[in-house]
């Protein structure tokens, strides 16, 4: 009896033992499974954590209202009127120019210029929410109601196609070509040198593209503008009075001295807020007076247009007033 006492009692350890290891490894591989399953979090991960991503902005609703200039012309009996076209401008690129093309798809009959859609041709100025601008460069503005006129106070041939010839005489007024008058003055026979300093005079001049967006948002030329040569004209004529190879300096001059070809300007800017490339026509003109007046001189060219030793070419102002004198004696 009392040895199978002991064999119960070995039996029952034996259990417990058995039951007690198996726990222990239970404990052991859970622990270890949730070691793996949960990495220790270390202070430097959590600050590497990227922000969480920006809520995606409200998409503006594409359909615009375009009310459109339409006059088809002074040899019809029909009166100037506004158009409304209704667009989705998402199935058209993004800019005005765009848009109008796509407008011309729906109504053939709507007329405007455009050529090169990079801003370099200066056809396609129009006047877009009372602003002038060229089509090509300006984005379609985020407004419900676009209005789309022809560039102001010109005389419209079709729709948004204005005259040009009195602006285009005005700007040949000022002769816009080089005048030589030593050395070979026949086109391409000589190359014609200027050193880099007398060309950065050019920056921000040469780069205009007779778009007229400045001349038609000026007040002075809108009252006086068959007198009044308007910003881009002047803007040009500063060019050619500044290029050191030029060599009619006086004469351009004194084509100027004049109470309304240049002096009808009165310094309000609008010009250069207008212009689509980002010059400052306001600034050229104020530079102009200057030399007109006498206040400012040509600056001596570093550099002979020839190839020769010495400054050259230009002709300075010196002789300004032998000129005047020239003329008041004819
Ligand atoms: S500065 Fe004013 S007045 Fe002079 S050209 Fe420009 S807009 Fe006209
Ligand atoms: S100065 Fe500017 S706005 Fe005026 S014609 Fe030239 S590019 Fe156009
Ligand atoms: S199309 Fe040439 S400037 Fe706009």
């Amino acid at each position: 009896m009392a040895n199978l006492h002991i064999y119960s009692d070995f039996i029952y350890y034996k259990l417990y033992f058995n039951s007690a290891v198996r726990k222990t490894a239970k404990f052991l591989s859970v622990r270890e499974n949730l070691s793996l399953r949960v990495p220790r979090r270390h202070y430097a991960d959590e600050k590497k954590k990227e922000p969480p991503p920006p809520k995606p902005k409200k998409l503006m609703d594409p359909r615009r209202v375009f009310k459109v200039y339409r006059f088809a012309g002074i040899l019809t009996k029909e009166e100037p009127k506004v158009q409304t076209y209704e667009l989705d401008i998402s199935k058209c690129g993004p800019m005005m120019l765009d848009v109008l093309i796509k407008l011309k798809d729906m109504d053939p009959t709507l007329t405007f210029r455009r050529s090169c859609r990079e801003g370099i041709c200066g056809s396609c100025a129009i006047c877009l929410q009372g602003h002038n601008c060229l089509a090509c460069i300006t984005a379609v503005p985020p407004a419900k109601t676009i209005t789309i006129y022809p560039i102001p106070h010109m005389y419209v041939i079709r729709d948004l196609v204005v005259d040009m010839t009195h602006f285009l005489t005005q700007y040949n007024s000022i002769r816009p070509y080089l005048v030589r008058k030593t050395g070979p003055t026949g086109i391409g026979q000589v190359q014609l040198l200027m050193s880099d300093p007398d060309w950065q005079v050019f920056v921000g001049l040469y780069e205009c593209v007779l778009c007229a967006c400045c001349a038609t948002s000026c007040p002075s030329y809108w009252w006086n503008g068959r007198r009044f040569l308007g910003p881009a004209s002047l803007l040009h004529a500063y060019r050619w009075i500044m290029d050191t190879r030029d060599e009619d300096t006086q004469k351009r001059l004194f084509d100027l001295r004049d109470d309304f070809k240049a002096f009808r300007c009165h310094t309000i800017l609008n010009c250069t807020l207008a212009c689509p490339k980002g010059l400052n026509p306001g600034q050229a003109i104020a530079r102009l007076k200057r030399l007109i007046t006498g206040l400012d001189k040509k600056p001596t060219p570093q550099m002979d247009p020839l190839g020769g030793g010495g400054g050259g070419g230009g002709g300075g102002q010196s002789s300004l007033e032998s000129c005047i004198a020239s003329k008041c004696k004819k």
